[in-house]
């Protein structure tokens, strides 16, 4: 087994399209490799600062993955390798309003497989070092919000994220659970693109839901739903 470890670094244009992306195998474009990767792999993506994000991989786990994309003809455009979808980019917010070190819970809604609109409450968090990383606000345990309670995601070091209801701790880049009732178990990542100064969410069907405020208003402070009811 070839475990080498490769990072796939992607950078994104500042309207949230994919620039460029390594490793791309001849005939994709870029947005249709990150798409793929992040619909194979979007546990392992991490966002950077700068319109910047990187996928984490075995060169086994990438040659694997290389495998599957079609790839186009000549006779082909390139749009319609893996289909024609475009990705999905969602400006959650400014970048500025995420404090270093802190986190932010915003309540949106998605599409399921099946074309449902369901609940997708996502949090934020941003790194001492200005890493952005973001993961269903779900505990693994028992799938109520992080920072059910008393409204804080954090270990009160700050060192991990913690499960307001039964104190489970998770690392901040990985998420996963090192501790408590779901130790082993990982929170599930969403892919996010730091572009132009604002936090983008890529790849999911939000919708609107019912409430009187729409969630895809760029920085409505009213789509933030910071404290949970117990
Ligand atoms: S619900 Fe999170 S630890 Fe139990």
């Amino acid at each position: 087994m070839d475990t080498q470890n490769v990072i796939l670094h992607a950078r994104f244009a500042p309207n949230g399209t994919v620039v460029e992306i390594s490793e791309r195998p001849d005939g994709l474009t870029p947005q249709a490799w990150f798409n793929f990767l992040s619909d194979k792999a979007g546990d392992v993506y991490q966002t950077l600062a700068g319109g910047r994000g990187v996928f984490r991989l075995t060169r086994e786990e990438l040659t694997a993955l290389k495998q599957g994309p079609r790839r186009s003809r000549p006779d082909q455009p390139e749009e319609r390798v893996m289909g024609s979808e475009e990705i999905d980019v969602f400006v959650i917010c400014a970048s500025d309003e995420i404090e270093r070190g802190g986190a932010k819970a915003f309540s949106l809604s998605r599409l399921d497989a099946s074309g449902e609109s369901r609940p997708f409450p996502i949090v934020v968090i941003r790194s001492h070092d200005n890493a952005y990383v973001g993961y269903v606000n779900a505990c693994p345990h028992d799938g109520v919000w992080l920072n059910i309670g008393s409204g804080d995601f954090f270990t009160q070091d700050r060192a991990f994220l913690k499960c307001g209801r039964h104190g489970a701790t998770f690392e901040i880049d990985s998420g996963l659970c090192i501790g408590g009732p779901c130790s082993g178990k990982n929170l599930e990542p969403i892919a996010l693109a730091v572009v132009d100064g604002e936090v983008c969410l890529c790849g999911e069907r939000l919708v609107e839901d019912d409430r009187p405020f729409s969630a895809f208003d760029d920085h409505d402070e009213t789509m933030e739903i910071m404290i949970h009811p117990d």
